[in-house]
């Protein structure tokens, strides 16, 4: 079974978020049990630069107004995946991330590039970039690999199943329809029944009507996008595709995440033997300035700050979280005013918050590690990665009951804790009450460390393989190209 996955962001080389990490893991799970997988990637400064034994495959020439578009094949540093590369200079060689400019604006040309990446995606689908390689199934990943599954619609038949993940239903790859012309696909793709997403295109939508399968990142999340609260405006597409959406967990790389062998933290830890997690706890209190007291509860924070993740409602949690003696630390970056507000409470209350506006990964491992309990409060996750990093750290996650943290985290009710099944806290409404009950719940079973240690032990010993995740794509590939249905055409 030969897959290609398509997407914009890889760790460790490009991240800017969960999407990053499951590129980095989930091909090598799906080659450690015999498929064929190939990566495609964007070639981004980090990425190119990083390829090992680059080879050309072939010179694609002028497309989408980019001169001197090459396709370049290699493997990936440490996990050595096989990678094709798009080296579309203009495109692509650009400081930020690659989505936006550093300064946080949209780069104006998205629309070609990574229409760009979905139409390289079909090509080599077509077999007209490298014969030697026809994948059977193109796994495309969130809206900016989208189009991959509209162009390979455009030239049916083809023999390749269309996989599209959503990651993230909020974020979309809207554009203008004016551009329509720039995409290259023939008018009927402009339809409502196809891009038009009023009035205007919707790369997500092209992966959502062209893919043969859509899969999310959780069952509860595939459930949600199908109503009006979780849907962004797309859950009638949705609705209609039902029957074809299946939710997959991610899963976490032990590799990466794992207290036992981690060695950017102040000591290692395990279920077993969990000495290391107070030193660690010294070693966070220390390095943010925050008073050396191992009975304080202390909440950590790791996240892109915007709305999604309700950290609005931690602030407004804040005063009920300091009468209590609790601590916080805050790591993240992304909405200024939310930036702002948590940079002003640390000010004021310098031993009890502390707060780095920044994206650093060796840090999100000291936090992890250095905390008693994760702060989750999503108004929508599709899975989340962080409450699974934190679950190992034995750093108890405190979530609402939404989307992956609802399909991972069991509340430490009564009837969970007699039962031995607590790992975390859960909320339901979205609200600072709501939250400040949770926190108070977790500040009072703090102070009964025997009970909390136990919590801590079962909570690390969660498995989230991503074997398990990979056998599910497997055997949905399968069931994709054993039983092909007709072609989706607009
Ligand atoms: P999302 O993809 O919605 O941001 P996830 O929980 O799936 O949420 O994944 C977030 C990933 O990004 C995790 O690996 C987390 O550790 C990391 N992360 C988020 N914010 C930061 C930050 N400020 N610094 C370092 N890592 C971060
Ligand atoms: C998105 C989601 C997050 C998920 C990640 C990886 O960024 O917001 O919940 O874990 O993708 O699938």
């Amino acid at each position: 079974m030969k897959v290609l996955h398509v997407a914009a962001e890889i760790f460790p080389l490009v991240k800017t978020g969960g999407l990053a990490d499951v590129l980095g893991a989930l091909p090598q799970a799906l080659i450690g049990q015999g498929t064929d997988v190939r990566l495609l990637l964007p070639g981004l400064p980090p990425i190119l630069d990083a390829v090992l034994s680059p080879t050309l495959v072939c010179e694609i020439g002028a497309v989408f107004g980019a001169a001197k578009v090459r396709l370049i094949r290699g493997h990936m540093p440490f996990s050595h995946v096989p990678v094709y590369v798009v080296d579309a200079p203009y495109f692509y060689r650009r400081s930020g991330s690659p989505y936006q400019s550093s300064s946080g604006v949209e780069w104006p040309d998205n629309l070609q590039r990574f229409a760009l990446l979905g139409w390289v995606a079909a090509q080599l689908a077509a077999g007209e970039l490298d014969a030697g390689w026809l994948p059977d199934v193109v796994h495309a990943h969130d809206w900016h690999a989208a189009m991959a599954c509209a162009y390979i619609a455009q030239h049916l038949p083809t023999r390749a199943a269309r996989v599209f993940t959503v990651h993230n239903l909020a974020y979309q790859g809207l554009f203008s329809l004016n551009d329509f012309h720039l995409l290259g696909l023939p008018g009927r793709f402009a339809a409502p029944s196809a891009l038009e997403y009023h009035g205007q295109l919707s790369f997500m939508k092209a992966g959502l009507k062209f893919a043969n399968a859509i899969t999310t990142v959780s069952t509860s999340y595939a459930r949600e996008i199908a109503t009006p609260e979780f849907g962004c405006g797309l859950e009638g597409v949705i609705q209609s595709r039902a029957g074809c959406v299946f939710g997959v967990l991610n899963g976490v790389d032990y590799a990466v995440w794992n207290p036992e062998h981690d060695t950017g933290i102040a000591a290692p830890y395990s279920a077993d033997q969990l000495d290391g997690k107070a030193l660690c706890k010294a070693g966070l209190q220390a390095e943010m300035g925050l008073t050396q007291d191992a009975k304080a509860l202390l909440f950590g924070v790791v996240s892109r700050l915007t709305s999604q993740k309700g950290l609005d409602l931690v602030l407004a949690a804040l005063p009920a979280l300091l009468q209590a003696g609790a601590q916080i630390v805050v790591q993240g970056s992304g909405d200024s005013a939310l930036e702002t507000a948590f940079i002003e409470a640390a000010k004021n209350h310098p031993r009890q918050i502390a707060v780095r506006i920044a994206y650093d990964e060796a840090l999100a491992h000291r936090i992890i590690s250095g905390a008693d309990s994760l702060l989750m409060p999503s108004r929508f996750e599709p899975c989340g990665l962080t409450q699974l990093y934190a679950l190992r750290y034995g750093c108890l996650p405190l979530v609402r009951h939404v989307g992956g943290l609802a399909d991972t985290v069991v509340n430490a009710s009564a009837a969970h804790l007699e039962a031995d099944q607590a790992t975390g806290f859960c909320f339901v409404e979205a609200s600072a009450h709501a939250l400040s009950v949770a926190m108070h719940q977790a500040i009072k079973l703090y102070q009964q460390p025997g009970v909390w240690q136990k919590i801590m032990r079962r909570a690390m010993q969660q498995e989230f393989s991503w074997d398990v995740a990979a056998r599910s794509y497997l055997d949905l590939y399968k069931r994709l190209t054993e039983t092909m249905r007709l072609p989706v055409s607009p």
